[in-house]
C-alpha cells in the first residue's frame, strides 16, 4: 500500500461544508504552551512547581473560549451555528497593517489584507485534526446520565438458527482440520515448527497443550487482523504499519508504507491521546524537570509531590476521602485484593469481571462465588445461600464479604446495575468494589463514572478503583476509598513496595487531564469532551441498531459490541474495515463465549459525526458483502411509528399488541440514518 501522507479522511466528508467547525482548538495552540511558565527565568525555574506552571498555564488558557463557547459566540454574532470562524474567514486580517480606508494615498498599497496559512501551520491544523477531529456542529453534544428510569437488562438479540449452527461447524471443522494437520506435522512436518511439540531428550514439550493448539491453528488464521503495529498518536486516527505475510502469518514482512485508518479501536475516551495541547505541554516541561523514571518504588524514593497531589486531585474528582496511585491497571487489581480480602472472607465476582480482577481474588487466599452477569436476582441467591451455609466445612460466618463489579463491561458495553446492587448491600451488609477502568470519564455528567451516571453519593460504594490508561490518556490505575482502607494498602500492597512507581511525566498526564475534565484548566473543554462522548455513542450505536446489527450493550455505553458469531467472520470483517481505512478490534474466544465472537467499537470525544457516518457507511457495505445484518428488531433501530402515535419505547409493545403493528427487521439506508440521527440520538432509543 503507498504511504499515505495526508489524512485520508479529511479532503471528503459526508457533511455540508457549511457544518463543519474548523477552527483549531486552543489546546493545541502554541501560545499555550506550559514551557513558557518554567522557563521565564532561571529562578522562577527553580522555584515554580509544576502545580503553579498548571495554573499559571490554566489562567491563560481562561482568556480563550473553547470550542463550544466560540460556536455560542459565532451564534450570538449572527453567523449560522456550525459555520466556524475559520471556515468563514480562513484569510487572516492583519489590522495593524491595514491600508484598504487610506483614500488619499495615490501609492498603492504595499501590504494586503489576507494572508493565508503558512504551510507550517496547514500541517499543524492536520495533524491535530487527526488526532482530535473539530466538532462538526454544536447540536452533536448529549449529557450522559440516567433518566431515573430502573436500569433495565439490554435486550439481547439473537440471529437466525443456521448461524449458530454453522458457527459451531466452523470451529468443528477447523478443530478437526488442526488436528489433521499436527498429526502429519509432527510425523512428517517441518522439524522447525513441530520439534517444540513432541518429547525431545526426556523432555515433555513444552507448549503441547489446548492453549498452543488454538494459537497455532485457530488464532494464527486471522492472526495479521491482531496486534497491527502503529506509529505516531491512537488518536481520531492511527497509523498503521503496512505488512504482509508469505507464511500464513507465521512471520511478517513491514512494506515500508504506512496506512492512517479511522481509529475505532483505541481505549481513548476522552481524546487526550494526543501530542499537541495543554497535556501533552505541561508532560513536555515536567520530562525536562523530572525525567522519566522515578527510579523507585513507591515505598522507598519513588513518593514525589507529583504522586501525592494526584492522588489529592483523584480523591476529589471521585468523591473519596483519600487515593492511591499505581503504575499499572492490571497490577493494581492484582495486588489490592490480597490486602483487602484473605483466608475466611468471601468474594463474590461477577462472571464477566476482566482477569486483573480474578487474579487478584484468587492471589487472597478468599473463596471466590460468581454470579451472572449484572443478574440481581443471582446475586441475590448467591448471598442468601453463601450466608445462610457460612465458610464450607466449619459453617463459620464469613470474616467479610466482598462484591465485585465493574463499572461498564468492555466485552459486553454494558453498566452495572449500580442502584439494584446497592439496594441488596443494605440488605446484606457487603462491602462493594467498582472497577470503573472503562467507565471513569467515559459516563455521567461530570465524567465521574457510574455514580454520577446514576446520581449516587460515592460514600456508598466502599472502594472505587479505576485505570488511567483509558480516558485520562496515561498509564496505571488509582484505588480511592476511605483513609483507613487506602492506609492498609499502602502498607501491604506489594506493588507499593516491590513495583515501580508511576512516571512522573504520566502523572503529569493524568494531572493535567483531570484539570481538563473539571473545568479547573480552558473551562469548557472537558465538558465539551464528555458530551461529545456521549453524543457519539449513542449516535453510533442507534446507526448500527438501524443498519440491522445485532448490537449488544446499553445505550450510553461508548464501547459498542456488534456480533459477527461466525469465527471466519471476524477476519473478513477487520480485513473489509481495513480496506476501507478503519481500524477494529474484532474478539472472540476465550474472550468471549465460544458462539460470539464480535467487533467492538470504542467511541472516542476525538471522533466526530463525519466519522461516525463514514463508519455507518463502511459498516453497511461490509455488512451485506459478508451478511451481518440479521437483527429482528427486538432490540431497537425500529422504523417510525406511523404519523400521530405519541408512544414512549415503555408503552410501544402494548400498543403494538394492541393495534396489531408487528415489529419488522429494521434495515434502514444510511442515508435516513444520517438525516434522522442526530435529533433521534438524543430520544429514548428505540
Ligand atoms: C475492568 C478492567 N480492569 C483493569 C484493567 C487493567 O487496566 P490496564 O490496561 O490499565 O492495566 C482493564 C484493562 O482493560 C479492565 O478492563
Amino acid at each position: 500500500m503507498p504511504r499515505k501522507l495526508a489524512n485520508p479522511f479529511s479532503t471528503s466528508s459526508a457533511m455540508p461544508s457549511s457544518e463543519k467547525a474548523g477552527e483549531r482548538r486552543p489546546s493545541t495552540s502554541k501560545g499555550n504552551r506550559i514551557s513558557q511558565f518554567f522557563s521565564s527565568s532561571p529562578k522562577s525555574k527553580d522555584h515554580m512547581s509544576a502545580q503553579q506552571a498548571l495554573f499559571a498555564m490554566q489562567q491563560q488558557q481562561q482568556q480563550q473560549p473553547t470550542a463550544t463557547q466560540q460556536q455560542h459566540q459565532t451564534q450570538a454574532n449572527g453567523v449560522p451555528a456550525g459555520i466556524s470562524p475559520a471556515s468563514t474567514s480562513l484569510p487572516i486580517i492583519s489590522l495593524s497593517t491595514a491600508v484598504a480606508g487610506d483614500h488619499n494615498s495615490s501609492e498603492p498599497p504595499t501590504t494586503t489584507l489576507f494572508r493565508p496559512k503558512s504551510a507550517e501551520e496547514m500541517e499543524k491544523n492536520r495533524r491535530a485534526d487527526s488526532q482530535f477531529g473539530p466538532l462538526c456542529h454544536s447540536s452533536h453534544l448529549y449529557v450522559s446520565k440516567s433518566h431515573g428510569v430502573p436500569l433495565e437488562p439490554p435486550i439481547e438479540d439473537e440471529p437466525p438458527y443456521y448461524f449458530l449452527l454453522t458457527t459451531y461447524i466452523s470451529y468443528l471443522l477447523l478443530i478437526l482440520v488442526g488436528h489433521i494437520c499436527d498429526f502429519f506435522g509432527k510425523r512428517f512436518g517441518d522439524k522447525k515448527h513441530y520439534d517444540s511439540l513432541k518429547v525431545q531428550n526426556g523432555y515433555a514439550p513444552l507448549n503441547d497443550d489446548f492453549d498452543s493448539f488454538y494459537t497455532r491453528r485457530l488464532k494464527m488464521r486471522l492472526d495479521d487482523c491482531f496486534a497491527r503495529p502503529t506509529i505516531g498518536v491512537p488518536g481520531r486516527y492511527i497509523t498503521l504499519m503496512d505488512r504482509k505475510s508469505n507464511d500464513n502469518n507465521r512471520s511478517y514482512q513491514y512494506t515500508g508504507t504506512y496506512t492512517e485508518t479511522l481509529n475505532m479501536s483505541s481505549y481513548n475516551y476522552l481524546g487526550f491521546a494526543q501530542s499537541d495541547g495543554p497535556c501533552a505541554d505541561a508532560v513536555e516541561e515536567c520530562v525536562r524537570r523530572y525525567g522519566v523514571t522515578s527510579a523507585s518504588p513507591r515505598a522507598d524514593a519513588g513518593t514525589t509531590d507529583l504522586a501525592l497531589e494526584v492522588e489529592r486531585e483523584i480523591a476529589a474528582f471521585v468523591g473519596k476521602p483519600d487515593a492511591m496511585v499505581f503504575s499499572m491497571g492490571y497490577v493494581t487489581n492484582a495486588s489490592s485484593f490480597p490486602a483487602l480480602a484473605s483466608k475466611g472472607c468471601l468474594i463474590i465476582s461477577d462472571e464477566l469481571n476482566h482477569a486483573s480482577i480474578r487474579i487478584g481474588a484468587r492471589l487472597s487466599n478468599a473463596v471466590i462465588q460468581s454470579f451472572k452477569h449484572n443478574d440481581m436476582y443471582d446475586l441475590e441467591r448467591v448471598l442468601r445461600e453463601n450466608i445462610s451455609q457460612g465458610q464450607p466445612r466449619t459453617h463459620r460466618p464469613w470474616k467479610k464479604i466482598l462484591v465485585v463489579v465493574e463499572g461498564l463491561y468492555s466485552m459486553e458495553g454494558t453498566m452495572c446495575d449500580l442502584p439494584g446492587i446497592l439496594s441488596l448491600k443494605q440488605k446484606y451488609k457487603f462491602y462493594l468494589f467498582v472497577d470503573e477502568a472503562h467507565s471513569i470519564g467515559a459516563l455521567g455528567p461530570r465524567g465521574r463514572s457510574v455514580c454520577d451516571y446514576f446520581g449516587i453519593d460515592p460514600a456508598e460504594v466502599d472502594i472505587l478503583m479505576g485505570t488511567l490508561t483509558k480516558s485520562f490518556g496515561a498509564n496505571g490505575g488509582y484505588i480511592a476509598a476511605d483513609k483507613h482502607i487506602i492506609d492498609k494498602l499502602r502498607s501491604t500492597n506489594a506493588s507499593t513496595q516491590y513495583g515501580e512507581a508511576p512516571s512522573p511525566c504520566v502523572l503529569m498526564q493524568i494531572l493535567a487531564s483531570l484539570k481538563l475534565i473539571t473545568g479547573e484548566l480552558c473551562p469548557g473543554q472537558g465538558e465539551e469532551r464528555l458530551q461529545r462522548i456521549a453524543f457519539n455513542s449513542r449516535y453510533l450505536r442507534l446507526g448500527l441498531k438501524r443498519l440491522g446489527y445485532i448490537v449488544y450493550g446499553h445505550d450510553d455505553s461508548p464501547i459498542i459490541p456488534i456480533m459477527l458469531y461466525n469465527p471466519g467472520k471476524m477476519p473478513a470483517f477487520s480485513r473489509e474495515m481495513l480496506k476501507r481505512n478503519i481500524s477494529v478490534v474484532v474478539v472472540g474466544y476465550p474472550a468471549t463465549p465460544l458462539i460470539s465472537s464480535r467487533a467492538r467499537f470504542c467511541v472516542s470525544a476525538a471522533h466526530n459525526k463525519d466519522d461516525l457516518d463514514r463508519l455507518l457507511a463502511a459498516c453497511n457495505e461490509v455488512a451485506d458483502v459478508i451478511q451481518l445484518k440479521f437483527s429482528t428488531g427486538v432490540a431497537g433501530g425500529l422504523a417510525p411509528l406511523p404519523a400521530g402515535v405519541d408512544v414512549t419505547p415503555q408503552q410501544e409493545k402494548e400498543w403494538r399488541r394492541a393495534s396489531g403493528v408487528p415489529v419488522t427487521p429494521p434495515r434502514w439506508t444510511v442515508d435516513d440514518i444520517v438525516r434522522c440521527g442526530v435529533r433521534d440520538a438524543k430520544r429514548p432509543l428505540r
